[in-house]
């Protein structure tokens, strides 16, 4: 034990999931100064790497795990600024909600489409959060991280970090590096990214028309509300299901057979397809099995209404996967990590 970690055995990881469900660790270490990581990781001593959780968020446990490790350093600063664009670095455990409102109150542009996403900076670029058209990697300058194959703190530039739609290269190699800090590039005059359905909407009728990054950011938070539920009145992932991408013979395909299946280019040969639309034409949006269920509101979000074992909401993706893939003959892939199981 040190100033700069500290070992909880065994830990109870319910409150650390936003869906919610039981889980435990055999032993939890967090990590309150990231440069203490090596003696932290030592202090474990063990042969499997540990789970690293941020904000639980984007996890669902369908079985125990043996060791877990979380980052609680959050400290943000400012790297540089010329005036234009602004470096700014957040360390890993730093909430992301928090982080975003943060730059907004400094007036800084960049981040505002990303408002209210759960979970913690660390987490973010791993799965290149994104939302109302803005992919964090975007505008990420370097990730920190510590290379447990190494054993050496490296800084991997955006380049390094190969972002994709919801991929990274840390999702690619998932148990090889543990994220301790994101440097991203902001900015004083950036354009906003207004494209996104109904965001324009939305701040035409607050009569809006030059916004600022806060006034976008109201309006994605006032969006996200109306149509996700919220983890802290109903346990939920966001998000479980990416949006599959096809080929555009497949794509050409659903539209001749499907009237109305939304498809979006990704470029030439590649088209996207709403999960949400393929689950929700399936009947599923709404349906409930125990505790187990769909949100009523959105049919890509899967939600625990109390007691729901993982392993439960594992059993009602598998079977609405199955459903989108003999209707449709696309298959769904989840967005979430699934621990202690495997999809
Ligand atoms: N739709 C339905 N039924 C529903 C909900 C949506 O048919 O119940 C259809 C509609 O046609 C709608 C379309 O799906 O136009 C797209 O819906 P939405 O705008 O809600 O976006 P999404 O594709 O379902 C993605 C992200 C969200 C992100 C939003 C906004 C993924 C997997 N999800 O959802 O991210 O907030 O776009 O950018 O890419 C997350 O990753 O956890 C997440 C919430």
């Amino acid at each position: 034990m040190s100033d700069s970690y500290r070992l909880l055995q065994p830990a109870d990881l319910r409150p650390r999931n936003t869906f919610g469900v039981a889980a435990h660790a055999r032993r939890l270490i967090e990590v309150l100064d990231a440069a203490a990581l090596p003696q932290a990781l030592a202090a474990l001593d063990g042969d499997t790497r540990p789970l690293v959780i941020g904000g639980g968020s984007n996890l669902l446990f369908a079985g125990d795990t043996v060791d877990a490790l979380a980052i609680i350093d959050a400290r943000r600063s400012v790297v540089s600024d010329d005036g234009e664009r602004v470096v700014v670095r957040a360390a890993a455990g730093a909430d992301w909600h928090g982080f975003v409102l943060w730059t907004l109150a400094q007036e800084l542009g960049g981040m505002e489409n990303l408002a209210l996403i759960p979970g913690t900076v660390g987490a973010a670029p791993i799965q290149n959060i994104g939302a109302y058209g803005v992919e964090v990697g975007e505008h990420v300058v370097a990730v920190e991280a510590f290379d447990q194959d190494t054993r050496n703190f490296v800084r991997l530039d955006a380049e390094a970090c190969r972002f994709g739609y919801r991929d990274s290269v840390f999702k690619q190699m998932p148990d090889r590096w543990i994220v301790t800090a994101v440097e991203f590039s902001l900015h004083r005059f950036a354009e906003p990214v207004l494209d996104y359905a109904g965001l324009r909407d939305v701040l035409a009728a607050r009569g809006i028309t030059a916004p600022r990054p806060l006034d976008v950011a109201e309006a994605v938070i006032d969006i996200r509300r109306s149509k996700l539920p919220d983890p802290a009145l109903i346990g939920n992932a966001g998000s479980f299901f990416k949006n599959p991408i096809v080929s555009a013979a497949q794509a050409a395909a659903l539209v001749a057979a499907h009237a109305g299946i939304p498809v979006f280019a990704v470029d030439e040969g590649l088209r996207k397809l709403s999960a949400a639309w393929l689950i929700d034409r399936c009947g599923w949006k709404g349906h409930r099995d125990g505790d187990a269920g769909v949100a009523p509101g959105h049919a890509l979000v899967l939600v625990n209404h109390g007691n729901a074992q993982g392993t439960e909401l594992l059993g009602l993706a598998r079977r609405i996967a199955a459903s989108v893939q003999m209707r449709f003959g696309v298959a769904l892939e989840p967005e979430p990590k699934i621990v202690g199981a495997a999809w």
